[in-house]
């Protein structure tokens, strides 16, 4: 019988964290069991840092709520940990074992990790050196290994709906190309969907390279048919056919921490480029953090609630080292060795990279059929 559990929330921001929060603490209050919150996500773990949640005025009314009760931190990984010294020096040191005795000193029966690739690669680690962990998955990007949707995503595609039909007006009134840059490093969900949503000419995503001249023509085809005004959507992860993804300078980029990159630029190149081949204005808007911010959409909402309660629900019936997922429109959940895929090696390689376990778009996907039926050119 479980009795004491604890929910972390790590890795960027997204609406619906506090759902998820919310729904997770209301099913362990139904049975009476006892719900802790970790302070900003793996940092909490390692510092033992929490606070309780049931009974608690603070976790009160937060379904609406954006952002996370309990903060997040991105680039926390407990196995290769950034420790700062008195005398100013860094080391990367492996914590995973003070955060198993943190678990086990607290008593707590049950850790939800809700995250990305990363957060749930750490999770599956934990388990196999002890924790009971159970994973929830969240990311705007829709790239989680293993279920059809993560929370966050869906508020993130209705904030750049939101954004293409504004663009719209404005692109109308001056017939100029209006390019919009969304989220999404390494899977273009992002700016597929809100492309199909808001009636995009063209969308340009990491898994098609794409090739300029082909925007270009779709462009140029609508100007010969005396629409004189384009909508693009570009994922920050897209990259021309014989480049690759634009990122900022090195400058400022902590590689041991395993950060390599950080995109952006790549909606700028596309609007300059396109400018050059049509002869028609281009502007750029890059959406940024507005897609992590705010209120949930009334699906997030649900879905958040639905994922959170189903994690109790697993907790106790002593399901452990599993992620809650939606496999074929239904609430379900996978081992996280599944999610983790071929990335075995307890500590290897975590999230946001070319080789952690993501899922892109596909070109048998029906998304990308449906986008091409209804003349969305993707540069290919
Ligand atoms: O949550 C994923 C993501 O939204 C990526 O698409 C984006 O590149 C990244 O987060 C940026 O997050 P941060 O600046 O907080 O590291």
């Amino acid at each position: 019988m479980i009795k004491k559990v604890a929910i972390l929330a790590n890795g960027g921001d997204v609406s619906g964290f506090n759902a998820v929060i919310r729904a997770i603490k209301k099913t362990a209050e139904t049975h009476g069991v006892e719900c802790y919150g970790y302070i900003d996500g793996y940092r909490g773990l390692v510092n033992n840092n929490y606070i309780r949640l049931d009974g608690n005025e603070k976790a009160s009314g937060i379904l609406p709520k954006g952002g996370s009760i309990i903060g997040s931190s991105t680039n926390a990984i407990v196995f290769h940990y950034k420790v700062e010294h008195e005398d100013g020096t860094v080391t990367y040191e492996d914590l995973s074992d003070q955060c198993v005795r943190n678990v086990k000193e607290a008593g707590f029966d049950c850790v939800f990790t809700l995250g990305g690739d990363s957060t749930q690669k750490s999770a599956r680690d934990l388990f196999l050196k002890g924790i009971n962990t159970i994973g929830v998955p969240k990311t705007i990007d829709n790239d989680v290994a293993c279920t059809d949707i993560t929370f966050g995503y869906n508020t993130a595609v209705s904030v750049a709906t939101e954004a293409l039909d504004r663009l719209h007006t404005t692109a109308e009134t001056h017939d100029r190309i209006m390019v919009l840059e969304v989220m999404g490093r390494f899977a273009g969900w992002i700016a597929l969907e809100s492309a199909i949503s808001g009636g995009a000419d063209v969308a340009l995503i990491p898994e098609i390279p794409y090739d300029i001249n082909k925007a270009a023509e779709a462009i140029n085809k609508r100007k010969r048919e005396g629409k004189r005004f384009s909508i693009v959507v570009v994922s920050e992860g897209a990259m021309p056919k014989d480049g690759t993804a634009s990122t900022h300078s090195a400058e400022g980029i902590d590689a041991q921490a395993g950060i390599s990159v950080k995109f952006g630029g790549a909606g700028e190149k596309v609007a300059k480029e396109l400018q050059e081949l049509t002869g028609l204005e281009a502007r750029c808007t890059t959406l940024g953090y507005m897609q992590r911010g705010g209120t949930p959409t009334a699906y997030d909402r649900v879905l958040s609630t639905k994922y959170g309660a189903k994690a109790m629900e697993l907790a106790l019936e002593e399901k452990f080292g599993v992620l809650t997922v939606i496999q074929n429109g239904h609430l379900s959940y996978v081992p996280l060795e599944e999610v983790v895929g071929e990335n075995k090696e307890i500590g290897a390689v975590q999230g946001g990279t070319a080789e952690s376990n993501v899922r892109v778009v596909t070109l048998d996907h029906e998304l990308v059929k449906t986008a091409r039926d209804v003349g969305i050119c993707l540069g290919d």
